[in-house]
Formats: structure tokens, sequence, C-alpha cells
């Protein structure tokens, strides 16, 4: 356990990167290991989750590491040429690594065992069970948690999948276990989500198309067994780790910066329009595109929030940024109203739980009403002065820390050291910006 505190400071002020994108650097490893030829990879997270996407690729027999100059290169093995693996896979705190890994594993002819942490181990597997044993695989479960065992078909049936709930997910679980399955793998969703897995799938040569139907509802469709070329790949700067320095200069009583090299995919920036709702003055420079997906530098400056509804639809688009959404509403003028946030009980933590636990201990006024986390602002400084219990949660942890920079008084968390899985990085980036943390 690594307790931290933050301490109160004026200004947020400078110039920064984030680390790349945790969604595209595990896609970036998973559809290099069955691609043809080297992938080399720029700029890829090092971050926990994404090391042991890597590793649970390496006991599969695919060659990737870092060079000297920190370039990944994953030497693919084509289209169904991942091996039996050598070792139990422990994705550690990884809910992507383990859930897309289980969807392209669901169409080898291969048995292999998933674990992970405690935070890991509490988390729904069901969700990608069901559609990739339609396909043909066998998942045996404990109650629809890890650690698992499943088994991959050698006779794969194409389906189609209408997801019960927004989840990129199980989503890229369905089109990736489609990769190796003849004929057309399809999924429909209600409400769309983050397409990475689609971008990238296309980029390394795949045919997957998207359409919108006549509900409004979106078909996604990948032709099967394609021929997946290696690519040169630049991660992004990931706009869920930018999030904790924007909000944090927004909070400040003097604060400016600028975030080079940022993802603004619209089906990740659903926090960047809250927050312009909210008053805040987001400016894109340089809108350019990498490997598909577009990115901005940001420039953001302190601002005086006021409180709005956050729309259920809006969720899948910010639902990383709730934790840190939170914090910004909590030191906004009048109530947030964040509407449809089931599924954020089940992440890395119950977010809704320890978010709320969180600002009731830092002297704020906040309830939960069905799905929706309401929360009082401050309309200014909120109190501080708590210690919160971040459960193995590195946004939780990430979110209050933003907090004790401008709060009363300081902010402890019980344990910083989740903050490795995502954003290795954060206490140097956030010192070098002005935050104080101990
Ligand atoms: C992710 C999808 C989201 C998100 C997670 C990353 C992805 O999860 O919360 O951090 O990379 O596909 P769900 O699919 O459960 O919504």
């Amino acid at each position: 356990m690594t307790v931290l505190t933050s301490y109160p400071v004026n200004e947020i002020n400078g110039n920064i990167q984030v680390p790349g994108d945790k969604s595209i650097s595990h896609r970036a490893l998973i559809i290099g290991a069955v691609a043809a030829g080297e992938t080399t990879i720029c700029g890829l997270l090092e971050g926990e989750d994404v090391l042991k996407t890597a590793k649970a690729l390496l006991a599969m027999g695919i060659d990737t590491a870092p060079d000297e100059r920190g370039n990944w290169h994953v030497h693919g093995a084509g289209i169904g040429g991942l091996a039996q693996p050598s070792t139990v896979l422990d994705l550690g705190n990884a809910g992507t690594g383990a859930r897309l890994l289980m969807g392209l594993l669901a169409t080898h002819d291969l048995t292999a065992h998933f674990t992970g942490d405690a935070s890991l181990r509490k988390r729904p597997m069901d969700r990608v069970a069901t559609p990739l044993e339609l396909i043909g695989a066998r998942i045996t479960s404990t109650q629809g948690n890890m650690p698992l065992m499943i088994s991959g078909t050698e006779q794969p049936i194409p389906i189609h999948y209408h997801m019960p709930m927004p989840s990129a997910q199980v989503k890229s679980a369905v089109l990736l276990a489609g990769l190796n399955t003849p004929g057309v793998t399809s999924v429909t969703e209600e409400r769309s989500t983050r397409n990475h897995t689609e971008l990238m799938l296309s980029n390394f040569g795949a045919t997957v198309n998207t359409e919108e139907l006549p509900n409004g509802h979106h078909l996604i469709s990948l032709i099967g067994q394609p021929e997946l070329k290696a690519q040169k790949i630049n991660v992004p700067g990931d706009p869920s780790s930018a999030a904790f320095p924007l909000v944090a200069t927004l909070l400040s009583p003097a604060g400016k910066l600028r975030i080079d090299n940022v993802g603004i995919n619209p089906l990740r920036s659903g926090l960047f329009t809250t927050l312009s709702e909210m008053g805040a003055n987001i400016n894109f420079l340089n809108p350019r595109s990498e490997a598909g997906e577009p990115v901005a530098d940001i420039e953001v400056e302190s601002a005086r929030l006021r409180g709005v509804v956050v729309p259920s639809e809006r969720a899948p688009t910010m639902i990383d940024e709730y934790p840190i959404l939170a914090i910004a509403a909590a030191f906004a003028h009048g109530r947030t109203c964040m509407r449809g946030l089931s599924e954020l009980r089940i992440k890395e933590s119950d977010r809704l739980a320890t978010i709320t636990k969180g600002l009731v201990e830092c002297g704020v006024s906040v309830n939960i009403e069905g799905d929706d986390l309401i929360v009082n602002g401050a309309g200014g400084k909120i109190k501080g002065g708590g210690h919160v219990k971040t459960h193995m949660d590195h946004r939780i942890a990430m979110a209050f820390i933003v907090a004790g920079a401008s709060a009363e008084k300081p902010v402890s968390i019980d344990d910083g050291s989740s903050i490795d899985t995502s954003f290795p990085n954060f206490k140097d980036i956030m010192s070098k910006v002005g935050a104080i943390i101990r």
C-alpha cells in the first residue's frame, strides 16, 4: 500500500504529454500478434495493464519486446497462429486485456487458464463468455468470474450478436473471435462505444463495416479470415489520462496547461463536451489523424464551472471519466446530475460507491438515485481533509489526488500503487505542473 497525500496548490501550469492510450495499446499488441510480419508500435503505454497483455501473448509464442528507443516490435503469427499457452494467463487488473484475449482465443485450437488480481476476479466475464460460447468456445468459470478456463473451437460458427449492454470490450471480443471464423461475424450496438478495434482492424487490412440502422442502432460486421498485414502504429496520448491534469487545471485558481498529442476520438470525448457545457474553455489545436484516430493538442485554463445534467446517452463516450467529472462537479456552482451509470458498478471498483464515499470523506454532499449520481457542487473550494479508500482503482486514486490540489485541506488516498496500471508517471507529471503529492 502506497499512501499518497495531495496538498492544495495555487497554480497548475505547463506543457505536458500523457502516456499512450490504454485501449489502443492493448489492441495494437493483440492485433499485431495475429498479423503477418513485424508490427512496430511507437508510444505504447508501458503501464502494468498493457504489459500483462504483452506477457500473455509472449506465453502464446508471440515474440514482443521494446527496442532501446522504447518502440515495441510484435512478430505476428498470422490469423489463428497463437500457440497453447505455456502458463496461466494472469491479466492483473486489466479487464480489457482479459476480455479481448478471451475473444481472440475463442477461435484458436487451444485451452487457456485466465486469472487476475482481486479486483479483476470480481468483474463479470460472462458478458464475453455468452457470445463466445455461441461461436463454439467452451468456457468454465467461477460463477461468471475469474479464474476461468477457455477452450477455443476449431470449427467456429459466425454469429450475429445483439449486445445487451454498451461495451467496447464485449464488441471487440466478438470481432476478434470473428477473425479466425469463416463468413461474416457481426454485432449490433444500441449505443455506440469506442471503435478502436474497428479502426485498427481496417488499418491492418480487414474489411469491417459500420452501418447505422433505421432504429438508430449500429451494425458492425467483419469478414472473417482476412490477411492482416503488419503496421507501424503511433499510439496517441490517452484522453482518459489527460483528463486528470486537465481538470486539475480547470479547478486551479491560476491554471494554464497545454497537453500535446491527445486522442480525441468522438467516441471517447464525452468529458470534453460535458466540461465545455459546465463552462470550461478547451481548445483543440493542430487537429490531425494517426492511424485513423483523430488527435490534437489541447489547451485549457482555470474556469468557473457550473453544474449540468449529463444524459445517459453520453455515458459510453466518457465511461472512464466519471470519477474525475465527479471531482469537477464537486467544485462547481450548482448541482450536477450524471444519469444512467449502472456500468460504473462493475469497473475496477464499484465506482458509484467509491466516488460517493470519497466525496463524502472530503465534505461534499452527494447521493445516488437509482443509477444516477448527483453531486451538489460546493461553488468553489471543497473542504478536503479526507482519507479516501481506492479499492485498487487507478482512476479513483488519480481523481482524489486532483481534488486535493484545489481543496481547502490536503486529501489522502490509501493506496496509489494502482495508478501504475494506466498512468505510470502520473506523480511526476502532476508534480511538473505544480501539484504537491507525497
Ligand atoms: C475499454 C472499454 C470500456 C472502458 C475500459 C476500456 C476498451 O469498458 O471502461 O476502460 O478498451 O474497450 P467496457 O467495454 O466494459 O465499457
